[in-house]
């Protein structure tokens, strides 16, 4: 019997930032959470700690360590050692704590625009880097479709442009253009980095948001001189909606890498919730495998639901069709609307998406559309954005 994601509980009465931040006549399909309960093993395991009634001080158990490593291995055939795994309070957290331990004044930290916003701000937390961008390149796929690739000549470009390229900060899957890398370019990358001394830092946390028939490979698992190079962050946070628990896990076979990131994480005092290490350990158990298989079914369906609406209803807007994540990138430029798409779409449909424009270059004229939400709250928003941009004319 299929999980049922149509019908959620009502957050508008919680703290939710998502659902809080706007008037309540206002549909929130922006922050990156989804609207569904976390799974019945995440909920039952986080039951018995409070029933237990102590929240004292926790370390990530042996056990736990065991759980994320053989998790690498059972899904991307990864080998992994438990004493590689690192707890940490969240994936941001994770690459602040990978740049404070890699980075000196004067060296750079690359990204592939547009990015999630917290990736283009991260020289800024440490001081005295440079911000080097590899902008993704725009291909369009029929009338309506967007999809994103590697410009490699440009990738390569910059390496070492204005500064000795430290960090390459990689989003894979990538937010908020949903790709999925292939081995191919995960390892051409790679290889660049390889041949500039640069570190990657990969945040993998949309993973296990992968949508078949497309894979997740996580770049580490590419050849061991990789993984040496390597700081991987994933987190159960996204695919098993527990991102107010605040707990992630680097993944550093390295050794004297590791200890600097342990070292920058005490620095940092990056302790991490106790609720967060329990609800972690259950989500990546494997119980609630059949639980993730229903929800990237509906998910799809989600995906497909979007790109069709927008081909039949949304003129002169493209959008991707992403191969995981549950977000749409949608390309409103050709209609110009005024003062920006997000502020169109807020003001005359009542719709919060997120604004194109804090995805760095090449998100002006975008908004990203989170459709982690049953279809019925999904098809509101749409028609919604469809009716106002009719008034529009
Ligand atoms: C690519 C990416 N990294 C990190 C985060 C946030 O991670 P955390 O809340 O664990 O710091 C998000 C949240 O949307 C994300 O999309």
């Amino acid at each position: 019997m299929p999980f049922d994601f149509s019908h959620t509980p009502d957050r508008s009465q919680t703290n939710s930032l998502k659902w809080s931040k706007y008037p309540p006549s206002v549909l929130p399909l922006w922050v990156a959470d989804m609207d569904f309960p976390a799974p019945p093993a995440v909920n039952e395991a986080l039951a018995r700690a409070v029933a237990h009634g102590v929240h004292g001080y926790e370390f990530p158990s042996r056990r736990l360590r065991e759980v994320v490593a053989t998790r690498m291995e059972r899904l991307y055939g990864w080998k992994v050692s438990p004493s590689w795994v690192i707890a940490t309070p969240g994936i941001i957290a994770g690459f602040n704590a990978a740049a404070w331990a890699v980075c000196r004044p004067g060296q750079g930290i690359l990204t592939q625009p547009p990015v999630y916003p917290p990736f283009l701000s991260l020289h800024k937390n440490i001081g005295g880097l440079a911000h080097q961008d590899a902008p993704l390149r725009e291909v369009a796929e029929g009338e309506n479709l967007l999809r994103y690739e590697i410009d490699f000549d440009h990738f390569e470009f910059m390496f070492d442009t204005d500064a000795p390229t430290r960090l390459f900060l990689l989003c894979n899957p990538h937010n908020p253009t949903g790709r999925a890398f292939s081995r191919e370019e995960l390892l051409k990358m790679a290889e660049t980095c390889l041949a500039h001394n640069t570190l990657i830092v990969s945040d993998e946390i949309h993973s296990e948001l992968t949508l078949p028939p497309h894979r997740h490979t996580p770049i580490a698992s590419l050849s061991p001189e990789i993984a040496a190079r390597s700081i991987t962050l994933i987190a159960p946070s996204k695919s098993f909606n527990v991102a107010g628990l605040f707990t992630g896990f680097a993944i550093i076979p390295d050794k004297d890498l590791r200890e600097s990131f342990l070292k920058a994480a005490e620095r940092l005092c990056m302790h991490v919730p106790s609720l967060g290490l329990t609800a972690a350990e259950a989500a990546f158990s494997g119980e609630c495998d059949e639980w993730l298989a229903d929800l990237l079914t509906y998910l799809a369906a989600n995906r497909d639901f979007v790109t069709e609406y927008a081909r039949a209803n949304l003129p002169g807007i493209r959008v991707t069709h992403p191969e995981a994540t549950y977000l749409s990138w949608l390309d409103c430029r050709a209609l110009n609307l005024a003062p920006d798409p997000y502020q169109f779409f807020l003001k005359k449909a009542r719709v919060a998406l997120s604004n194109g424009a804090d995805f760095g270059e090449g998100g002006q004229g975008f908004v990203r559309l989170n459709f982690g939400c049953p279809r019925g709250t999904l098809e509101d928003a749409l028609d919604r954005m469809k009716q106002a941009l009719a008034e529009a004319g």
